[in-house]
């Protein structure tokens, strides 16, 4: 599925957040037999921020979801859309973007989640810019929130090291121009297993024995993940690109999920970057999943590596598998 946006719907403020407690590598070598040089080398993940325990999405997702909004001058009671891309919702029920509504005070919005693991963001900002352009909306707060500490098993070496927690939001309004120029999603339900939570659901709901096998936390299949993320995410970003009929010469910079430094560094040579052109702040934070790109391309604003009239390619890979790419002028 890929289509050129009609009217132009773009990101008019960002925002981010991550709890203040560090979790490092050498705090890693305490808990699993690895060492601080084993994460580096495979991942280029040095340290994570990690919740206090108990902490839910939804604040997470709410202190990102205000500098956003602050930042498109738009009050909470305004929005009209809220958006939640999560794998570590509050509850099943009701969705984490209910939660957000009450913190935020923003009474009016339509709410829901979508659950699209690393890609959500994406999917995120695809959905909102369908309701936008088809007059549903005025506005919409689409927001990346995750507490992948609660559903990692830190008894498990192979990736445990691999996962952090933190939130991105973006505000959508029309533009007179630029905004989204393409986007691209796409998903494979028949390697669902390759990257899962396999209980808490309604195929295997939460039991005794569901908890004592670890069946609550991430299980993933390292090497398969990694050699389709190299390769979807290179050709979303290719796909994206060609609709928006740019190459790479017309992108200022390539905002991938940050899942892995080796990852990224495939997509990069597929896609025939430049290192300067791809943003990296995996090392920072590991793979915060839905929270991702919406932090990349928050950071790459605040540290402006990319201004106003820029264009960036935002791609991501996830659970699904899901994949999507989003070409946005700023
Ligand atoms: C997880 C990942 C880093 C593992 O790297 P890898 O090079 O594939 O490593 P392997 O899984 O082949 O394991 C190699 C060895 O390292 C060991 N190992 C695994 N984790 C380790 C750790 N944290 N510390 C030390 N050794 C570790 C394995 O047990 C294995 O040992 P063995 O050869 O004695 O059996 C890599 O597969 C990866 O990045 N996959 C994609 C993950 C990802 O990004 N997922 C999310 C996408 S949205």
């Amino acid at each position: 599925m890929a289509k050129p946006s009609k009217k132009p719907v773009g990101i008019t403020g960002l925002g981010m957040y991550v709890p203040s407690r560090v979790l490092t590598n050498h705090d890693v070598e305490r808990l699993v037999d690895t060492s601080d040089e084993w994460i580096t080398s495979r991942t280029g993940i040095k340290r994570r921020r990690i919740v206090k325990p108990g902490t839910p999405a939804s604040d997470l997702a709410v202190r990102a979801g205000r500098k956003a909004l602050r930042a498109a001058g738009l009050r909470p009671e305004d929005v009209e859309l809220i958006i939640v891309a999560t794998i570590t919702p509050d509850t099943p029920m009701p969705s984490t973007a209910c939660f957000v509504q009450t913190k935020l005070g923003a009474s009016r919005a339509i709410c829901f989640d979508i659950g699209a693991a690393c890609s959500g963001f994406l999917y995120g900002l695809v959905t909102a810019e369908q309701y936008i352009a088809g007059g549903i909306v005025r506005n919409a707060l689409v927001i990346g929130a995750e507490v992948l500490s609660c559903v990692t098993d830190w008894t498990d070496r192979s990736t445990c090291p691999l996962f952090g927690d933190g939130a991105g939001a973006a505000v959508l309004q029309p533009v007179r121009s630029g905004g989204i120029l393409a986007s691209y999603l796409g998903a494979d339900g028949s390697l669902s297993d390759k990257l899962c939570i396999p209980a808490g659901g309604s195929r295997q709901p939460a039991s005794r024995e569901t908890v004592d096998r670890r069946l609550h936390t991430l299980k993933m299949h390292g090497n398969e993940v990694f050699k389709h993320a190299v390769r979807i995410m290179a050709e979303a970003g290719r796909r994206a690109m060609h609709d928006a009929k740019l190459g790479c010469a017309d992108i200022a910079l390539v905002i991938p999920h940050q899942a892995n430094l080796r990852i990224i560094n495939a997509v990069r040579e597929r896609m025939g970057l430049p290192t300067e052109k791809v943003f990296l702040n995996v090392a920072k934070y590991g793979n915060v999943s839905a929270a991702s790109t919406a932090m990349g391309l928050c950071e790459a604003v605040q540290r402006k590596r990319v201004v106003k009239g820029d264009i960036v390619v935002l791609v991501a890979f996830g659970a699904g598998f899901t994949w999507g790419s989003v070409v946005i002028r700023l």
